[in-house]
């Protein structure tokens, strides 16, 4: 796979024969990770940058612990942006100088934990850099500031993070009172947003930090992640992790200040697909309805935001070789809602109860945005290497729902 490439019918052929092999198949249904393409991405941009560069992979993304396990493995660190993040991290045996932690609402015992683990650590604003100072925060540690160059946001509202109201860290014209003030700072970190934000303001946000970075003389740049990806084969090219490596290339901070990235979407997406059984095939006022296992507990975005998001799908037969034919369906999810719904008048080949559904690109803020709404159990996991199926996560079954909800857990 090439870095923007995504999963192919054949690579979802590959998946379920691996996995069948292995004893999984889609009961209800099975989600698949290609680590092998996993790595190459993570390779390509550890290559496009310069070798003290310190990658932190997006936990966010996808926290499942054994794919930040073939991260950590593969050379890459990982962002945290919460402390169970950090846990999780640590779980997956990253470095603490691999590990970054970015939340925005951070407590005295986490901070204070940070500062004992060595982490990279990103401050929001001046109240928590106030509570590092009284926490004895020590200059050798990795602390920077979280700016806001205000420069616009992309074309997806709820995930741009650098214009003028976004919530996030101080405005960047504050940066250098705030250095001084607080001279334990010794970098910057930006974060200009995830999918809808091209290169260009990738590329202003890198700028205008780093113009601060140089004037302050600061030690480290985190640039951030939001390199944004493909979700159908009718998408412009997004840039590649070389693209974006050459435009920040000719800023000057490169190859001076150690520069800390934070991808997720760009690595994981695309590596990764869902599987669902079609429970049953309805007629909802002339259109066919497949009613499948995933929906909205899986796919937030694209169910509650579907102008913004959505997936591309295949159907296979019930023994995963593709359906032919096209017709005008919908595809509902298994929750009590009208809304739940993943595709709405597609043009999909017919199905049949027994049939697989393929969801594309689910390898990022799929599981870890997964809603407990109606209390179904998180799919289960394989990890897809050539052509054998390893578990990456075992799901959960009525039993861990039950004791996920109890007074004793
Ligand atoms: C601070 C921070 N860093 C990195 C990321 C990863 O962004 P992406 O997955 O789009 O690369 C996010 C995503 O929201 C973020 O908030």
């Amino acid at each position: 796979m090439s870095w923007s490439s995504r999963a192919t019918q054949a690579d979802v052929q590959r998946g379920l024969d691996a996995a069948r092999r292995a004893g999984w198949w889609p009961k209800k249904a099975l989600m698949f990770h290609d680590l092998e393409a996993l790595e190459a991405r993570l390779g390509a941009l550890i290559a496009a940058f310069p070798s003290d560069a310190v990658h932190g992979i997006a936990i966010k993304a996808n926290p499942l612990i054994e794919l930040l396990r073939v991260v950590v493995q593969a050379g890459g660190g990982l962002e945290a942006a919460s402390w169970e993040e950090v846990r999780c991290a640590l779980a997956a045996g990253c470095p603490a100088d691999r590990l970054v932690f970015d939340s925005p609402a951070k407590t005295d015992e986490e901070l204070s934990e940070a500062l004992r683990l060595g982490l990279w650590l990103n401050a929001d604003h001046e109240g928590e850099l106030e509570r590092l100072a009284k926490l004895g925060a020590p200059s050798a540690a990795r602390i920077g500031l979280r700016v806001n160059p205000a420069i616009g946001a992309g074309s997806i509202g709820h995930t741009s993070t650098v214009s003028r109201d976004s919530k996030f860290g101080e405005l960047i014209e504050r940066a250098p009172a705030l250095v001084k003030r607080f001279p334990f700072i010794s970098g910057l970190h930006v974060h200009t947003g995830s999918q809808g934000v091209g290169l260009a303001l990738l590329e202003a946000a890198a700028r205008a930090t780093g113009e601060v970075v140089e004037a302050l003389d600061l030690d480290w740049i985190d640039v951030g992640g939001g390199l944004p990806v493909r979700y159908t084969d009718g998408d412009p090219e997004p840039p590649n992790v070389q693209d974006w490596a050459d435009a920040l290339a000719k800023l000057p901070f490169w190859g001076r200040r150690t520069i800390v990235t934070e991808l997720g979407r760009a690595l994981h997406a695309g590596t990764g697909w869902a599987v669902s059984r079609v429970e049953a095939v309805k007629v909802i006022d002339g259109t066919p309805l497949y009613v499948v296992h995933l929906g909205a507990d899986l796919l937030l975005r694209p169910v509650y935001r579907p102008e913004a998001w959505g997936h591309e799908l295949f159907v296979l037969r019930p023994d995963g070789t593709p359906r032919e034919g096209s017709q005008k369906a919908h595809v509902g999810g298994p929750l009590c809602f009208a809304g739940d719904i993943i595709a709405r008048d597609r043009d999909l080949p017919p199905a049949e109860p027994g049939d697989l559904l393929v969801i594309r690109d689910t390898g990022a803020y799929t599981l870890s945005m997964w809603s407990r709404h109606c209390s179904r159990g998180l799919p289960p996991v394989v990890g897809i290497r050539g052509d054998t199926a390893v578990p990456l996560f075992a799901g959960e079954r009525p039993d861990d729902v039950v004791r996920a909800w109890s007074l004793r857990g």
